[in-house]
């Protein structure tokens, strides 16, 4: 199966968003972005009811820093992997902060068109916030073509 292939039945976890921005805004805290002063943290509620979290941590060359989706997902798997079901990421006041494009490809890989991400105007699906996503089946796909 694809990894991103949309996920069946309904949403069975239950999500406590509250919970889910707290522990984001105390990965938030420890984040290191001393060229930035952007602090970011992030949170995801995983499919077996573990939580994961992750901060930023950028570099002195800019470029290769890691946003704090990053370590979240490196923390989903050093846990024992599983499907994210809904992620909070949060700003230095502790406000929703929408991951960036990178970022929500991240989220693809790991939750699909189901997990949802809060909002500050709600939470919304990953199929919403990147529509024609590229994903494991477009290398499926291809594979199959050329076999
Ligand atoms: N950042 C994240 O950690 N996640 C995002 O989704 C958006 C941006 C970080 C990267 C950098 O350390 C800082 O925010 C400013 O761009």
């Amino acid at each position: 199966m694809a990894l991103d292939e949309p996920d069946s039945g309904p949403d069975v976890v239950p999500v406590d968003w509250d919970l889910l921005r707290a522990k984001a805004t105390e990965a938030m805290q420890r984040a290191y972005a001393p060229y930035s002063r952007f602090p970011v943290g992030v949170a995801g509620l995983v499919e077996d009811g573990r939580i994961v979290s992750g901060c930023n941590v950028e570099n002195a060359a800019y470029g290769v820093a890691l946003c704090a989706e990053c370590g979240m997902v490196s923390q989903l798997h050093l846990t024992g992997g599983g499907r994210l079901v809904a992620v909070s990421c949060v700003n230095g006041n502790g406000d929703p902060l929408m991951p960036c494009g990178r970022c929500r490809q991240l989220l693809w890989e790991n939750g699909g068109p189901a997990c949802q991400v809060m909002t500050s105007a709600g939470p919304r699906t990953m199929a919403d916030l990147l529509p024609d996503a590229f994903g494991g089946k477009d290398l499926d796909d291809l594979a199959r073509r050329s076999s």
